[in-house]
């Protein structure tokens, strides 16, 4: 575990840092400041305009009347896409303010689901309850990794898909913020380790996950391809996919981020690693 907390201070700090609903920012520069359906349809539509990848990895139309299982719910545009497709919703997270967003949104629209408060480090289904389990930007963030992921594995039935997105360890963003960290971790993995990036500076991960006061999220994780197949090992099969670039540095100077979005470099050094574990 980083910066030498233990799981009960890590889930303690992450459940006050993610009650200010991640995406908070975007949204006030969307003029978006209250949960009125309007207001939340104009950052829906931001959202998917802005990830639009996550309709390549997320099959909402194969969920209609599957029991599925979203973990990480931010400002609740996935969960309340999953509950419009049809999907059996429950949604989990460890901090109160994305619970009480996605249950106002079930609400708001009519929708059956429920969100409720909770670890997926400790997830409070029985075995073998869901056919999918969804957890985009979340796993990274619990503080253990492989226990979340073999949690999921645990709460998927036979056969069930986790669809999740965690940070990519050779992303074009560690190279050039934590070139020192990154090769190490190469290092690492060239003589057998597998496993997540160790240790991290307050500003590596705050250029992933700040909130309003400019604070970097209490825990993050990166991980590789390589390593994140072993982590995964419980499941019979995985595939990964990065995706995801943006015009901080050093493409500041570079095309739209739209442009950037269709060149191979997402595809190789992309941010975000995508990646699909089958029970
Ligand atoms: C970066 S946000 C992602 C939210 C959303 N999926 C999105 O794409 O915008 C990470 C979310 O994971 C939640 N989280 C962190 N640790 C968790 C844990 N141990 N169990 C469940 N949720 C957790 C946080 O509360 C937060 O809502």
């Amino acid at each position: 575990m980083s910066n030498m907390m233990d799981q009960a201070a890590v889930d303690s700090r992450n459940s006050t840092f993610w009650s200010e609903l991640c995406g908070t920012q975007f949204a006030k520069s969307l003029g978006v400041t209250d949960s009125s359906a309007s207001s939340l349809k104009k950052f829906d539509d931001w959202y998917f305009a802005f990830y639009p990848y996550l309709f390549v990895h997320i099959p909402f139309e194969d969920m209609k009347g599957k029991d599925v299982l979203e973990i990480g719910l931010g400002y609740g545009t996935v969960s309340q896409r999953l509950a419009e497709v049809g999907a059996l919703y429950r949604g989990l997270d460890i901090a109160p303010g994305p619970v009480a967003m996605v249950n106002h949104r079930l609400k708001q629209v009519g929708l059956d689901g429920q969100a409720q408060q909770g670890s997926i480090l400790q997830a409070p289904f029985p075995d073998e309850s869901f056919d999918y389990v969804v957890a985009i930007g979340c796993l990274h963030h619990t503080g253990d990794l492989f226990k979340a992921l073999e949690e999921c594995q645990r709460v998927l039935r036979p056969g069930g898909k986790l669809i999740f997105m965690v940070y990519y360890a050779y992303s074009y963003r560690r190279f050039y913020q934590a070139r020192s960290e990154t090769l190490k971790y190469m290092l690492r993995e060239i003589f057998g380790f597998r496993g997540v990036v160790g240790l991290s500076a307050q500003a590596e991960r705050a250029a992933y996950d700040a909130n309003q006061a400019g604070e970097g999220a209490p825990h993050t994780d990166w991980v590789s391809i390589r390593s994140l197949r072993k982590l995964c090992r419980g499941y019979a099969s995985f595939s990964g996919q990065t995706e995801n670039i943006d015009n901080g540095v050093p493409f500041e100077r570079s095309p739209p981020r739209r442009e950037l979005l269709k060149s191979w470099i997402p595809r190789w050094f992309g941010l975000d690693l995508y990646a699909t574990a089958t029970k």
